[in-house]
């Protein structure tokens, strides 16, 4: 009696786990959806907004670095949560890679966001679809626009340390960018709505003194640069001072989400050499930039593209990569893992 019934529990955990692969393979294909939480965690918009917001009060900064870090994970990997690993026996974290290192930030902000969505919705929201949904709410809690995120991404088991120090850096010249963007699927609009990103946010001197000081002809510095922005960057940038000081990357409306980079860039007053770039003499993507400077809300509807764009960028879906339980590590060994979820499967099939 007692061994059938075991075996009873035994069959019917198993039909049990089969029926939900199925299910998760039928799934496979599928795309990215603004409703993929709708009926398994109904509230995580809300929860990732209060998180964000909770951060906010400390830390004004905190939305452009946390929209920052999504483009940091959907270059490397894909939208895949791979930034936000530590070091383990497995992971060479991206977080020592040179464009990361002292430099990205909010990663306990993830963590506490995770943990509210978990206290929800146990196993149900991955990591990369966090950092989706905390950028669009930066964006928006920086005065920018509003949009339907797509959701269902899949966190990943690996990370490439070498993949994100080939992140596009700030000497990047415009066919390097160029190129960057294309090679994971995206064009010269995306490459400038999505350069609006440093309308708000800040850069350490390290990442422009190549544009202040020590240029072949002394007398005259990088003619990109407007003479008069060019004294204030000497100024909080002197020459054998400290590289990690900070300044604005958008010098009119520092922690608005604006099309003021734009107009900046018009002005020669674009931070990075990246920056600047977008408006060269000459440059394909000038006229881009002159759309989006002229009109704000051609910007806003071009950023809104373009962060799709970046989003779609080799999603895990179905049964693929995973849940993570905690953002900076993978799931347990796998074995393990199994046997713990059809432990749970049979306790949830019994109850
Ligand atoms: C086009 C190629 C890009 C280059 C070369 C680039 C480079 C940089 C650099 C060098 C910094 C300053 C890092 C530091 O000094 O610590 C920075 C900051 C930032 N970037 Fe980019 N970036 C690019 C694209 C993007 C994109 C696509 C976004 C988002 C849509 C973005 C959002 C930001 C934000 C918000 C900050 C400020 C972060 C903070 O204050 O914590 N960037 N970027
Ligand atoms: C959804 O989350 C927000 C923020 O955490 C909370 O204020 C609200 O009460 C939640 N709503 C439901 C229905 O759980
Ligand atoms: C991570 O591991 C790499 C190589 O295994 C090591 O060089 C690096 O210092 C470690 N980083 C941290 C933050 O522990
Ligand atoms: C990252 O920065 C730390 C200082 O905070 C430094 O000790 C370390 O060497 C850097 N890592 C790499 C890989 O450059
Ligand atoms: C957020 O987006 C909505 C819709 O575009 C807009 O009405 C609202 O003003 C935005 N929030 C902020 C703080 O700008
Ligand atoms: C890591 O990224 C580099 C550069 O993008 C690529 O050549 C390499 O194949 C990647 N490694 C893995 C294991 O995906
Ligand atoms: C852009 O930079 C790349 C890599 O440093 C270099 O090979 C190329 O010549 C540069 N192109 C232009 C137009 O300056
Ligand atoms: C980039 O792709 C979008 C579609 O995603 C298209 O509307 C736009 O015209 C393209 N831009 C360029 C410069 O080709
Ligand atoms: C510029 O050149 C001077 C003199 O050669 C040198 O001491 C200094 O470190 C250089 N500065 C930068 C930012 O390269
Ligand atoms: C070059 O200009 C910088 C900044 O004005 C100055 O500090 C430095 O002494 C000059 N170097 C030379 C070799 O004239
Ligand atoms: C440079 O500034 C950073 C933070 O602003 C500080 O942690 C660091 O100690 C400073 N380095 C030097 C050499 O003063
Ligand atoms: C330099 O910036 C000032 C202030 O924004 C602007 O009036 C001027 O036209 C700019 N100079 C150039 C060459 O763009
Ligand atoms: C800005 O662009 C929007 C969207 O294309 C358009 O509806 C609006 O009329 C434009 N505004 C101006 C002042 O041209």
């Amino acid at each position: 009696m007692a061994s059938s019934s075991a075996s009873y529990w035994l069959t019917a955990s198993l039909a049990f786990i089969l029926t939900l692969q199925l299910l998760v393979l039928r799934e496979s294909q599928a795309q990215l959806s603004s409703t993929f939480y709708d009926s398994s965690c109904p509230n995580v918009s809300s929860i990732v907004l209060d998180q964000v917001q909770q951060a906010q009060k400390s830390d004004t900064r905190i939305l452009a670095s946390l929209t920052r870090l999504f483009f940091h994970d959907c270059f490397v990997n894909g939208c895949d949560g791979s930034i936000l690993l530590d070091n383990s026996s497995t992971i060479v974290t991206e977080k020592d890679a040179v464009p990361n290192n002292n430099s990205a930030r909010g990663f306990d902000v993830v963590d506490n966001i995770k943990a509210a969505v978990e206290n929800s919705c146990s196993g149900i929201v991955s990591c990369a679809d966090i950092l989706a949904l905390a950028a669009e709410v930066s964006v928006n809690l920086s005065g920018g626009p509003k949009w339907s995120v797509l959701l269902g991404r899949r966190d990943g088991t690996t990370a490439n340390i070498t993949a994100a120090n080939n992140l596009p850096g700030p000497r990047d010249n415009l066919t390097t960018l160029q190129q960057k963007f294309n090679d994971v699927g995206l064009n010269d609009t995306d490459l400038v709505a999505l350069s609006g990103g440093h309308t708000f946010g800040r850069a350490q001197c390290r990442s422009f003194s190549n544009r202040l000081y020590n240029f072949s002809d002394n007398s005259t510095a990088d003619p990109s640069l407007n003479s008069t922005y060019l004294t204030t960057l000497q100024n909080n940038c002197p020459q054998g001072g400290n590289g990690s000081t900070l300044n604005n990357l958008d010098l009119t409306t520092p922690d608005t989400f604006d099309n003021k980079y734009y107009t900046n860039l018009q002005t020669k007053e674009g931070l990075l050499q990246s920056d600047q770039e977008l408006y060269g003499t000459g440059a394909s993507t000038a006229s881009i930039v002159d759309q989006f400077a002229a009109n704000q809300t051609v910007f806003f509807e071009n950023f809104i593209a373009a962060m799709i764009n970046m989003g779609n960028i080799s999603p895990l879906t179905g049964s693929n990569g995973e849940i993570r339980s905690d953002c900076k590590k993978v799931n347990g060994a796998s074995a393990r893992y199994m046997i713990r979820m059809a432990v749970k499967d049979l306790s949830s099939a019994k109850a």
